[in-house]
């Protein structure tokens, strides 16, 4: 059987899931090495997994005859130069969200890609699971009829720290994102202006660097159709993840995954296991999904899923929200374009 070799850039949180996917699950992935700032602190974790190339260096890991595809899982603003690289090199390339914070960064990244001709393939790995993958498959097929409402509720169950916070590129494009990709893909298109309310109501400080902790945004689409999304960073009965379509022809709505869903009534209420804890938990199955999707894409030369320009424009709309939630008006995405 054929095996792709894969090295690995940033093995943190994401990083590690891939890892072990790739490792443990995906027969046709071979992980050749891992590049990490921090190699030292994850050589035994890497050993016990039977990989034993880390390095502190990207660029050798890239240049790894071996090396087929680059997995990037560091923090977002190093990703157009990785995506660079390895296109430079003529790797395909898995790119973490966001693909990037800056749009000239980004468009000089899918340029190289476009002129090296490798697949490039983004994490929003939302579009995998299963659930929202069947909305996907109602919307397409026409079921629901024209669409009129899209409702995301997306609530995080612990924030990030503000330290970490000030390193991620703020709640748009480290949170929202994924629900701006959301709206993006059940609806098919793209929103032509966005209205964005930010507030601090868990914890000021994120105000005082700029950020917010609660936002509500407005997308409306060409054809009038109109979505909302509900965002928090703390949530305290766990990872809230919920979509509600609404159309001509009828509705469909995604629950929250709980450990079961067995219920229990007594004297005082009926109860029911709060929502799965967090993406880990939560999209298990999809990470695992999109990681078994790049590879086929790769050797069976089909393209990918979610592509570049799907990176750019979740890109676009974090740009386009944090303006509307700093200027208090809605802003139409031309202006960001
Ligand atoms: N799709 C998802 O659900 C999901 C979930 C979490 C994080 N992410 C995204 O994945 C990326 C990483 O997030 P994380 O939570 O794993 O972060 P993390 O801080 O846990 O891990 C980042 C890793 O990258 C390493 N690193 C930093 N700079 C590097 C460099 N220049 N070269 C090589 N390694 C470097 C760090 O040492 C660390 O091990 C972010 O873009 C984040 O938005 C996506």
């Amino acid at each position: 059987m054929k095996k792709l070799g894969l090295g690995i850039i940033g093995a943190g949180s994401i990083g590690r899931v891939h890892i072990e996917n790739l490792v443990e699950r995906i027969p046709k992935a071979e992980v050749i090495g891992i590049a990490d700032a921090r190699a030292n602190e994850i050589k035994n974790w890497a050993e016990k997994l039977g990989i034993d190339t880390v390095t502190q260096e990207p660029l050798e890991l890239i240049h790894n005859p071996r090396v087929e595809a680059i997995v990037i899982s560091s923090p977002g603003g190093t990703h157009p130069e990785f995506i660079i690289e390895s296109a430079k090199a003529g790797k395909h390339v898995f790119c973490e969200k966001p693909i990037g914070y800056n749009l000239f960064e980004i468009k000089k990244a899918l340029d190289e890609v476009q002129r090296a001709g490798i697949k490039l393939q983004v994490g929003f790995n939302r579009r995998f699971d299963r659930n929202f993958s069947k909305v996907h498959e109602f919307i397409e097929t026409g079921k629901l009829g024209d669409i009129f409402t899209i409702n995301i509720v997306s609530r995080d169950p612990e924030p990030p720290s503000v330290e970490a916070a000030k390193i991620s590129g703020g709640i748009f494009m480290d949170t929202t994102i994924h629900d701006f990709d959301m709206a993006r893909f059940l609806k098919g298109n793209n929103p032509v202006q966005v209205y964005t309310v930010g507030r601090c109501l868990i914890n000021p400080k994120y105000c005082e660097i700029g950020d917010y902790d609660t936002v509500v945004s407005i997308l409306t689409f060409e054809d009038g159709s109109i979505c909302t999304i509900d965002n928090s960073l703390k949530s305290i009965y766990g990872y809230d993840q919920r979509v509600e379509v609404f159309g001509a022809k009828g509705g469909v709505i995604v629950f929250n995954e709980r450990p079961t869903n067995a219920v229990i009534r007594d004297e005082s209420g009926t109860h029911i296991d709060n929502p799965l804890f967090f993406f880990r938990e939560r999209y298990k199955d999809s990470y695992l999904t999109e990681m078994e999707n790049f590879i086929s894409c790769i050797l069976e030369d089909k393209e990918p899923m979610v592509t570049g320009l799907d990176g750019l424009w979740a890109t676009v709309l974090a740009i386009a929200s944090s303006k509307s939630a700093n200027e208090k008006r809605p802003v139409k995405i031309a202006e960001i374009l």
